[in-house]
């Protein structure tokens, strides 16, 4: 090929196929997010091993499997439920049942797909009968519950039921008067903004209710777009 020739086949291969490129002002560090990312994983891994260890449960001596936690570990949006139910228990995901088909719905009331939130509960093992945690398992698992709020880092965190609640803010508070209120909660030295809304089972059994907690879901939903979060 003449040197005239591969000039020409230069130039028409850089019309051709020009890349595009969208610069950010800030470099990308991929090494430190991929770092960051994988680091994350380790820990949740870790605290996972840990629960597993746990002794002297009944919840744990009487579930078939440990449900941990569900969806986008980056997630901005952390959502925490009461303990896994049957389906849960048989499926080792949390909010996989008939709650979980509400949730759902009602994330994607306000826009928000389910993979793209991170999901867990107080409780790690489905409790016999699905009875209420009580007050002494509540607070076993919340040093379990406040270090997985701490490895995921979301920006909001939303508490569904009363055992969510508790977990939280204490036993002492009713959840018809604290749902729907935004309040700053410290967890290992970082501060989380949190709402306490109804849980999805008791929508369920008390759909008069399902006025308030749309009320919620569209606070949740101003609030992310305030904050101008992407999710
Ligand atoms: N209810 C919960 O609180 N968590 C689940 O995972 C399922 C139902």
């Amino acid at each position: 090929m003449t040197k005239n020739n591969l000039n020409q086949r230069n130039k028409l291969e850089n019309y051709l196929f020009k890349p595009k490129f969208d610069y950010e002002n800030k470099p990308i560090n991929r090494f430190e997010k991929d770092k960051i990312f994988n680091n994350k994983l380790e820990l949740l891994k870790k605290l996972k091993s840990k629960i597993e260890n746990l002794q002297e449960c009944e919840l744990k001596n009487n579930a078939s499997k440990i449900v941990f936690g569900d969806g986008n570990t980056e997630s901005p949006l952390m959502i925490i439920g009461e303990g896994p139910g049957q389906k849960e228990d048989e499926l080792g995901k949390p909010f996989v049942g008939d709650a979980g088909i509400l949730l759902n719905k009602m994330l994607a009331a306000i826009n928000i797909n389910r993979k793209d939130i991170y999901i867990t509960n107080v409780v790690n093992y489905r409790p016999p009968s699905n009875r209420k945690p009580e007050t002494k398992e509540i607070k076993r698992y919340t040093e379990f519950l406040y270090e997985h709020v701490d490895i995921v880092k979301p920006k909001i965190l939303i508490l569904l039921g009363s055992t969510a609640m508790e977990a939280f803010f204490g036993s002492n508070l009713k959840i018809s008067k604290e749902r729907g209120v935004w309040k700053e909660i410290l967890i290992k030295d970082i501060t989380f903004l949190t709402m306490v809304t109804f849980h999805p089972a008791y929508l369920l059994r008390q759909g008069d209710q399902k006025k308030h907690s749309w009320i919620d879901l569209k606070e949740i939903r101003k609030k992310i777009d305030e904050l101008k979060i992407n999710i």
